[in-house]
């Protein structure tokens, strides 16, 4: 079918290439000239403006928008809405927190466009492996769209998981759970790296990839990491986050749903951002104010 897609950047590129793949027509904008260069070579058509973009495709349209969340979603989903027309459909692909989900889509409403949450996870992989998404929005608009989603997804990765927001609430938990998979994951693989045993820790992650109950594509990546280095030595041990994890910690207090290894995680990745933090330097200074317990002194 025919598709307008708007942010041709880590996943937008792969995602087009991919529905290009699949037969779709696909009407490609980025602000980057080179981004659309890129789409046009991978065999989308070429737009030069939004306006453009809408001009090319025949209605109804089904735009779909994979720029980062927050307020580069919202400026291209609000210039959208000033340019397409009733019973087109906007499809929000990238990492959105669900309550501007529910908020946009009745704003859209009153104009009779249709508005989707599209989680999609896959990263840089999917466009060989596809990618998994979890999609909110009107039943019967997304059925409309399913030919899309069929396509971007690996056989069985698709679902519709409810209305509006729904897809992107189920996507904000997936991401939560990935943050306390990882979180166990470099728990683990630390200690097996202190102990006595000079244990292949790349070994190791790809042995229990085979027939472990702890195997996943993460530890995939996990041996791969550590096939390259034992020690990762040339990294920084700085881990950023992009909001999931702590939209899920938000919506575990809303609900009084106890989250404590999400918890963690998030704190972790905060703590890793830290140089000598001042929490640290108290809890020393405690133990030396009440024990005389010694104290190293800053350099
Ligand atoms: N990377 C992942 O693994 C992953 C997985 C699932 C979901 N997502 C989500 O997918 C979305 C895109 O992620 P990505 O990794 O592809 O990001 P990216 O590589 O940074 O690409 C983002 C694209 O959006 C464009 N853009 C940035 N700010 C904009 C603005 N204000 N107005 C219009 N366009 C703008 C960028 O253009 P410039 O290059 O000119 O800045 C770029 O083409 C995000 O919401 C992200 O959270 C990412």
């Amino acid at each position: 079918m025919q598709l307008g897609f708007v942010g041709l950047g880590r996943m937008g590129l792969n995602m087009v290439t991919r529905l290009v793949r699949g037969g779709h027509q696909v009407v490609a904008y980025d602000r980057s000239v080179e981004a659309v260069a890129r789409a046009e070579a991978a065999g989308a058509r070429r737009a030069s403006s939004l306006d453009a973009l809408v001009a090319a495709l025949t209605a109804p349209r089904a735009v779909w928008v994979m720029v980062p969340a927050g307020d580069p979603t919202e400026s291209t989903v609000s210039a959208l809405a000033g340019l397409l027309t009733p019973d087109d459909a906007i499809i929000d692909g990238g990492n959105t927190n669900f309550h501007d989900d529910v908020r946009r889509a009745q704003a859209l409403s009153a104009k009779r466009l249709n508005y989707v949450d599209a989680g999609t996870s896959g990263g840089i992989w999917g466009l060989q492996e596809g990618y998994c998404l979890m999609v909110g929005g009107k039943a019967d608009v997304c059925k409309r769209l399913e030919p899309i989603f069929l396509t971007l997804a690996p056989a069985g990765g698709y679902l519709h998981v409810g209305d509006q927001g729904a897809g992107h609430y189920v996507k904000m938990i997936h991401n939560g759970i990935e943050y306390g998979l990882m979180q166990a994951y470099a728990e683990g693989f630390e200690l097996m790296h202190e102990s006595p045993y000079k244990v292949d820790l790349g070994a190791v992650a790809a042995l229990w990839n085979h027939g472990s109950v702890v195997r996943s594509w993460l530890l995939e990546l996990a041996a791969s990491a550590l096939a390259e280095d034992r020690d990762l030595a040339d990294l920084q041990g700085y881990v950023e986050d992009s909001g999931e994890g702590r939209w899920t910690l938000q919506e575990g207090i809303e609900r009084g749903v106890p989250l404590p290894a999400l918890t963690a995680a998030v704190f972790t990745r905060f703590r890793s951002r830290e140089n000598n933090p001042f929490a640290e330097r108290l809890l020393a200074a405690l133990r030396n104010q009440f024990g005389g317990h010694a104290v190293k002194k800053a350099p």
